[in-house]
């Protein structure tokens, strides 16, 4: 598929104030004239707070890490993840249509979003509110089939569930992500069968659930103020060399040479040698075993 621009673009891009302290955090990783390796997450960022990769986006990425344009623009169309076109104001359906998915129902979800969003992947519904495409496996296999919507995965899906869940993110609701069918994560329908102390005690949603519920993040644009960022890396001295392997330089610097290593015995050599040795008996045959032994 080929991966263009978008011909429509806006005039400018910018980071807001919490995102671009996230984005010089995630730049801080990296030694002096590494800067570039921090490409990815600052594209994915510009993409999570505005939906899609704009080209004055990857313009001002590339600027905050010292790359040429085209560098950086190898990286947004290289990977299928950045969106290089607008998509939904509301969220972008991303349909998973490889094996499990496609036997367990894809296809059905498929034409909902054909029918429900546009005839074509990529392209905005008629209000603006909603972009699909098909995609991969999204390693959610065995709650097939499967939808990621915005940052979540929306499992256990059949064409009624994804039309319901589309109506009620249109209406401005935010279903809470995960299996749909009543599993708890993907554990059998009917209940754990073995390590069923984990039933106790879990809260009320799987982990990644639960933390979408818990942040709320999950068709939000993200502006940087969904979670605290975390730079622990900063302000701490670079490390020392481990206490044992600078004893041993030390130790290995006061040494003497090391002697040189005997020279390899030539075939030459080993034959006047061997002229010179005294001969070997010759090795007596051995007795014949008799029956009578
Ligand atoms: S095949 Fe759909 S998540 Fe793996």
């Amino acid at each position: 598929m080929l991966r263009r621009l978008h011909p429509v673009q806006p005039d400018s891009f910018a980071f807001t104030p919490a995102n671009l302290e996230w984005a010089k955090g995630q730049i801080s990783k990296y030694p002096e004239g590494r800067q570039a390796s921090a490409i990815i997450p600052l594209l994915w960022r510009a993409q999570e707070q505005e939906g899609w990769l704009t080209r004055k986006a990857i313009e001002t990425v590339a600027d905050m890490l010292g790359m040429a344009y085209i560098r950086a623009l190898e990286v947004a169309t290289f990977y299928f993840m950045f969106q290089l076109q607008p998509v939904g104001s509301v969220a972008h359906v991303q349909i998973c249509g490889t094996t499990s998915c496609m036997i367990c129902g894809a296809e059905d979800l498929i034409k909902v979003c054909k029918e429900l969003i546009a005839p074509a992947p990529h392209t905005l519904s008629k209000d603006g509110q909603f972009s699909w495409e098909e995609v991969e496996c999204m390693g959610a296999c065995a709650n097939a089939p499967m939808a990621q919507i915005g940052k979540d995965y929306y499992e256990d899906l059949t064409a009624d569930k994804l039309r319901d869940l589309i109506a009620r993110f249109s209406k401005g609701e935010v279903p809470v992500p995960g299996p749909q069918n009543g599993r708890y994560a993907a554990e059998p329908l009917s209940g754990l069968t073995t390590l069923k102390e984990f039933e106790s005690g879990r809260k009320q949603f799987n982990a990644s659930a639960q933390l979408a519920v818990d942040i709320g993040d999950t068709v939000k644009r993200i502006d940087g103020t969904e979670v605290p960022i975390l730079t622990p890396w900063l302000g701490k001295p670079a490390k020392a060399a481990p206490a044992k392997k600078a004893a041993a330089t030390a130790v290995a610097a006061d040494a003497p040479a090391k002697p040189a290593p005997a020279r390899k015995t030539t075939t030459k050599a080993k034959a006047e040698a061997a002229a010179d040795a005294p001969a070997k008996p010759a090795r007596a045959p051995r007795a014949k075993k008799t029956d009578k032994e």
